[in-house]
């Protein structure tokens, strides 16, 4: 057996397959890289992004557990899934052994690691600074810190989670809430948490208030029409609201430094983003007029995690950072984005067991059997996303009677709908036609690009569990 290294909590679990990897600390421009191997949970406070590379050890060692592989004889490739072949094989080995039945994810750390790396290639500019709220692991939170990434948090349990895993106040977290609670100002500013976006007057005065040391970013409105969740009917500084926001921060002794966005999430348009972008250079010329000199521009998130969709997205973004932005002419000028989805949406994949059948019998209006099947994550659980973040779920068959299933095994039963385990009606994953063949009580089911707006917002609402968490890399 080759290669998988699968982590749950503290123990390990090593499977043996090779690592492509650097082994050595390598410098990628604005930010430093280390493997993640080499990070420790817990960085000291306060490193210069530029320096956390320092290689410096210190992972415990691996505690191998007996878990067993494949089934003998069986092929290897999953007919029905497109993970990495060492999220499948974790997949496959905790169905397999998952003696409670519970669900479960999959987390590949190598996954987020290939995403910085696709970041880095696309917007050398830009540094990330996760979007904690989708998806606040502390695992993954790790994994993107030591590869030089900073936190968009939007609380005081997020900026709390960032400072936990090692991230620095000042340089590593933006506060980027336009609204935040008074309270959770004045911890802020307890932390040393410095970078914060505002819109409004009201919210400048608080600052002047409870936080005088921040330095504020102004959320610009932008056009968020081809995102998939909106964002500017919330929030965004029209351009004709600068000079009162300027004047506000004057009043109350408040510094602005620069400028933010929001597309919307998942925006699939490029022209959305180069757009943007104008209108970020055009506010900061407005506030040049009234003597504030800008010294970053926060591009925000909502870029799509497909490397497909993210590529000519990103690169005409990162044409239009040059062309409005021309570093010999704002060499004071630095860039952050806050990419959330992006980051962690493909790396994570969901297992869930069927825990429940009702074979629901012809009726004179329908002539054909349907199909209820009952899984044990539903609405309440890491599906809020389809009420929440408008996502589609799309279930592959990962174990059927204990086996992978073969390609061309069954075909799709005519009629059936997937349920979650809640009493209530409205905990339905898929209403009619889930495409499946027809299933038995434990058979599993897989969710792939699960890691999202997903385990961030699940409750255990009528007492069932949020999914355990596995952790693999390459
Ligand atoms: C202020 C802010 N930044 C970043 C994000 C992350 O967006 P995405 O996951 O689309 O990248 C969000 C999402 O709601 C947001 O509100």
């Amino acid at each position: 057996m080759n290669g998988v290294r699968v982590t749950a909590g503290l123990a390990k679990v090593t499977l043996g397959r090779a690592c492509g990897h650097a082994g050595g600390a390598r410098r990628l421009g604005w930010w430093s890289y280390r493997p993640m191997s080499s990070v420790p949970a817990q960085e000291s406070a306060c490193t210069d992004f530029e320096e956390i590379l320092t290689p410096s050890g210190g992972v415990s060692p691996l505690q191998p557990l007996p878990l067993p592989g494949p089934c003998p004889g069986e092929a290897t490739g999953h007919p029905h899934l497109s993970c990495a072949p060492w999220v499948e094989e974790a997949l496959l080995t905790e169905a397999r052994h998952n003696e409670s039945e519970d669900a479960f994810v999959v987390v590949d750390l190598s996954h987020v690691e290939a995403q910085v790396g696709l970041w880095k290639s696309h917007l050398p500019r830009v540094r990330p600074f996760f979007a904690v709220k989708a998806n606040p692991d502390p695992r993954i939170m790790a994994v993107l810190h030591s590869l030089g990434c900073g936190f968009d948090c939007a609380s005081v349990p997020e900026v709390a989670a960032a400072l936990k895993i090692g991230a620095c106040p000042v340089r590593d977290i933006v506060y980027a809430n336009p609204c935040k609670a008074p309270s959770h100002l004045s911890q802020a500013a307890a932390d040393g948490v410095d970078l914060m976006t505002l819109d409004s007057t009201d919210e400048v005065a608080k600052i002047g208030h409870l936080h005088p040391g921040a330095r504020c970013l102004i959320r610009l409105f932008v056009d968020d029409s081809a995102s998939r969740c909106t964002l500017g009917n919330k929030f965004g500084a029209q351009l004709s609201d600068i000079p009162r926001l300027l004047a506000a921060a004057r009043r109350h002794g408040v510094a602005i430094d620069g400028v933010s966005f929001h597309v919307g999430s998942e925006c699939l348009d490029p022209c959305a983003f180069t757009n943007a972008v104008g209108v970020a250079r055009h506010a900061i010329d407005v506030m040049s007029s009234f003597g504030v000199r800008s010294t970053i521009v926060d591009i925000g998130g909502g870029f799509p995690s497909n490397p497909a969709l993210f590529a000519p997205i990103a690169t005409a973004l990162s044409c239009e950072l040059d062309h409005q932005f021309p570093a010999l002419s704002f060499p004071h000028v630095r860039f952050i984005g806050e990419p959330g989805r992006f980051l962690v949406a493909d790396g994570v994949t969901l297992a869930t067991n069927v825990i429940g059948r009702r074979v629901v019998e012809p009726t004179v209006e329908d002539d054909e059997h349907h199909v209820m099947y009952f899984l044990n994550d539903g609405i309440y659980g890491s599906f809020n996303c389809l009420l929440h973040d408008h996502a589609t779920a799309v279930p592959r068959v990962l174990l059927q009677d204990g086996r992978v299933p073969s390609q061309f095994a069954c075909p799709p039963h005519p009629s059936s709908s997937l349920w979650g385990p809640t009493c209530d009606g409205l905990d339905c994953i898929i209403k009619d036609s889930a495409d499946l063949p027809s299933l038995d009580v434990g058979d599993w089911l897989a969710f792939e690009g699960w890691g999202a707006y997903t385990v961030a917002a699940a409750t255990t609402f009528n007492g069932f569990s949020v999914p355990e968490r596995r952790y693999v890399t390459c």
